[in-house]
């Protein structure tokens, strides 16, 4: 990556409310055209994060960089409107008049972000259908459910057509159908090579779109690279296997399973999951591993219907690695600082 390429910087960004600090000394670059992927449990920083890239809220240390005309520049009270014109937010649940409809608060949006006047009519027309609410431009949003208001919160972040895109949880709340036109919603933004950074608690969602991922716990930056990356630093990768008559073998197949993988794989590796009746494997990630332990079920009369590496379920076992650290790493300061306070 060529630093050119970097559009946002933190740097050493850090948050506190009060005696509270819910975002510690963060440094992460966000590049053109990608769609970084933020994740963390409740409470973890990542709102608090996206507010101060918006300018709702102050850092306490630290600096926001934007890139505009060509150069990386410092977010301040004097230029964030300058800065942020090619930026487009959502944050939280966006909170809209209920008797206004998409084309009166997306035309409002656009003048607020200096859209060219002329075009705003058609613009509107246009990311209105791009995510279906055609029929529905000009009624009032009491009439609508809670992701038709959703996709309005999204287009209201994109209607001035802005390079970079904040989306903070903008899965919250939608029933299957809609996630997936929201997930193709930003598939596209990328595909117009738009820059994504986009926060959801939704592993999977995350591993269809993200090209890199951030994981925050308690306001520290844990993890940030590629899954594949993520994956090989961590050393661990689940195998889904599913063969013929589950059902009916059920984990009495997983002692042979050790014996035949015994070279490859470590013991307590192996579960078998009842209620969708398929078997994990845990390895090291290594490709030549995994093409090896297919090689061996195979010659050892393994009568294998499935065996992948779903890239869900690897970013959830890595996710919970990564958190159960930060977590055993979290209660340890607390016992150091207890022990200190103590002291003094
Ligand atoms: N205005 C505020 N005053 C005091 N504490 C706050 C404020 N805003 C956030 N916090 C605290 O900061 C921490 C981080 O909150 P934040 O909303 O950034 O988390 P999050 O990662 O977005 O969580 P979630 O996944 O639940 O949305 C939380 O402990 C929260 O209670
Ligand atoms: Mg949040």
């Amino acid at each position: 990556m060529n630093s050119n390429d970097v559009v946002i910087e933190l740097q050493h960004l850090t948050k506190n409310f009060g005696k509270f600090t819910a975002v510690k000394n963060i440094s992460l670059e966000i590049h053109r055209g990608e769609c970084l992927g933020f994740l963390g449990p409740n409470g973890a920083g990542k709102s608090t994060t996206m507010k101060m890239i918006a300018y709702l809220l102050r850092p306490s240390k630290g600096i926001i960089k934007i890139r505009t005309d060509g150069q990386l520049k410092s977010l301040n009270g004097q230029n964030k409107d300058r800065l942020l014109e090619h930026v487009g937010f959502l944050i939280e649940n966006p909170r809209f008049y209920k008797n206004s409809t998409p084309r009166q608060i997306l035309t409002y949006f656009a003048k607020l972000k200096g859209y060219p006047r002329q075009q705003i009519k058609s613009r509107v027309e246009q990311i209105v259908s791009m995510m279906g609410l055609n029929k529905w431009i000009d009624e009032k949003l009491h009439k609508f459910s809670k992701g038709m208001r959703q996709k309005v919160g999204i287009l209201s972040a994109i209607v001035h057509d802005p390079d970079i895109l904040i989306f903070d949880e903008p899965y919250t709340g939608l029933d299957p159908a809609v996630r997936i036109e929201v997930r193709d919603f930003i598939l596209k933004l990328k595909e117009m090579g738009k820059t994504v950074f986009l926060s959801s608690h939704l592993l999977y969602e995350i591993s269809e779109v993200a090209d890199r991922i951030a994981i925050i716990s308690h306001g520290r930056i844990i993890a940030c690279d590629t899954l594949e990356n993520l994956e090989q630093q961590a050393q661990s990768s689940k195998i889904h296997l599913e063969v013929l008559n589950a059902k009916e073998i059920g984990s009495s197949l997983i002692t042979k399973l050790y014996e035949i993988l015994q070279n490859y794989i470590a013991a307590n590796s192996i579960s078998y999951y009842d209620d969708g009746s398929y078997y994990t494997i845990k390895f090291d990630g290594n490709p030549n591993k995994q093409h090896q332990i297919l090689k061996l079920l195979i010659e050892n009369d393994i009568k294998v219907l499935e065996f992948s590496v779903p890239k869900a379920g690897l970013l959830e076992s890595l996710y919970l690695d990564y958190i159960s650290k930060s977590e055993d790493q979290a209660l340890q300061e607390q016992k150091t600082a207890i022990k200190v306070e103590a002291i003094l």
